[in-house]
């Protein structure tokens, strides 16, 4: 008996797994990381990264997905009965969840800029003042968890909507429109005086400023980016058809989710020259500088309203895939109905949100290893756990399943072409098991 919900459409189908992959990651961390790691140095690494590691992981992930049609404990399970493997999959959860915390801050944040564009209030005489604004905001107790309570609320209900209505339909609507606003905002950055300086910064690699620690960044972030090393992916791709192509499925995924991170770069960075702002910022990046490009354009509010709806919109699209990873898991594992599953998780990720939360204000001198719990979560689950998942997910699928048994899946039984399968499987067994390892051992100081 096979119950699973699967996705409607083929488009719905990528639609979703674009939604995922397109988020803040894209539009608020990417920024953020590329700023405090050297610009056009950072991106270089991130694209290798993106090619040679992120899409391999993708593709491993859709092929663990689908062929056990389980959730990402689950799928291990299945696949290597009585084995450890299942830590790969208990990795994912937890860092799913983690995640889930952190993300709903951000997300929180959106909503606040949206209801400052709609009440006329993002305005501004300096980039100071912006500055001000976004510190006592984000250092308050009441506003900053109302935004996460009303946030995760509605991913609640996304989540209980069930698969194909909900996420499907949301995905479908708002990523084309997210483009248009993002092409039309890199127009505006690029006609800003001295854009070419940012442009110069975000595109010129100053190759000495590569250093372990912009490696490590550049990989954490090409995974959070793409959704991968966690089992999203997995989850995802267990509600896959058969007849879906999954390599040319990853592949416009990867597209479409490098082309908007490149496309942030170009909004932000000449904005950030234009404006005398530093880059590396860290995560107040965005809503420092955007909202003093919008402040600059006729019809500032209503621009930066549209903007900000389609960022809150892009990060429910992918905070409902990171909420699905945990949903999916209890649901499957343990029997629980839907509602049930998915209300622990709204509940649980809301407590972690709220911490992260204080921690710009009331918790902020609380430091785990020299971080607050706001940047310890993003560092270890961005920068640990889904490289980490993302190599154990290559090794597993490289050295431990059958390549018949990966051709037939990735081909559909030989239906489907997938000119590359080779240079995939030695991608997948060699290079990228070896260099996420390297650059993991790297940062830790050992080597
Ligand atoms: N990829 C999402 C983003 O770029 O915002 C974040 C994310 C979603 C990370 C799902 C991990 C994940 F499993």
């Amino acid at each position: 008996m096979n119950t699973r919900a699967t996705f409607g459409s083929k488009l719905g189908l990528i639609m979703a797994s674009v939604g995922s992959a397109v988020g803040l990651g894209n539009i608020w961390r990417f920024p953020c990381e590329a700023g405090e790691n050297g610009g056009g140095a950072f991106l270089v690494v991130y694209i290798f990264c993106v090619l040679g590691l992120g899409t391999v992981v993708m593709l491993a992930e859709f092929f663990i997905g689908r062929a056990s049609q389980n959730d990402s404990v689950g799928a291990f399970k299945t696949l290597a009965p009585n084995t450890m493997w299942k830590i790969v999959g208990y990795n994912g959860v937890l860092a799913a969840f983690l995640i889930f915390g952190f993300y709903s801050v951000v997300s929180g944040w959106t909503l606040e800029y949206m209801y400052q564009s709609i009440t006329g209030n993002l305005k501004a005489d300096s980039v100071e003042e912006f500055n001000e604004t976004f510190g006592l905001f984000t250092s308050g107790i009441f506003r900053p968890i109302m935004w996460i309570v009303i946030f995760t609320v509605i991913t609640h209900l996304v989540v209980l909507s069930g698969v194909k209505k909900g996420i499907e339909r949301a995905s479908k609507i708002m990523m084309p429109l997210l483009f248009v606003i993002l092409i039309i905002l890199c127009i505006r950055s690029l006609l800003l005086p001295n854009a070419g300086a940012g442009l110069k910064f975000f595109f010129y690699p100053d190759f000495s400023k590569i250093t372990s620690k912009v490696v490590l960044s550049a990989l954490g972030q090409a995974f959070f980016s793409m959704s991968v090393g966690m089992g999203c992916m997995i989850t995802y791709a267990s509600y896959f058809n058969k007849s879906i192509n999954m390599p040319k499925t990853a592949v416009s995924v990867v597209t479409l989710d490098t082309l908007v991170a490149i496309l942030a770069g170009i909004v932000i960075f000449p904005a950030v020259t234009s404006f005398g702002i530093s880059p590396a910022q860290g995560p107040k990046l965005v809503f420092v500088t955007l909202p003093n490009i919008f402040q600059q354009m006729p019809f500032g509010s209503l621009w930066a309203l549209i903007f900000f709806l389609l960022l809150a919109l892009a990060a429910l699209t992918s905070i409902i895939s990171i909420h699905e990873v945990v949903t999916a898991y209890l649901h499957d594992q343990y029997k629980m109905s839907r509602r049930k599953s998915a209300t622990i998780v709204s509940l649980c990720g809301f407590a972690v949100g709220v911490v992260c939360s204080l921690s710009f204000g009331i918790l902020s001198d609380f430091k785990i290893l020299g971080f607050t719990i706001f940047d310890f979560l993003d560092f270890v689950t961005a920068n640990l756990m889904l490289p980490l998942g993302g190599m154990f997910i290559c090794i597993f699928t490289g050295w431990y399943i059958d390549k018949k048994i990966l051709k037939a899946e990735l081909t559909n039984n030989g239906t489907v072409k997938f000119g590359l399968f080779s240079v995939f499987v030695f991608l997948l067994k060699y290079i990228a098991p070896v260099i996420i390892a390297m650059v993991c051992v790297n940062q830790l100081g050992i080597f």
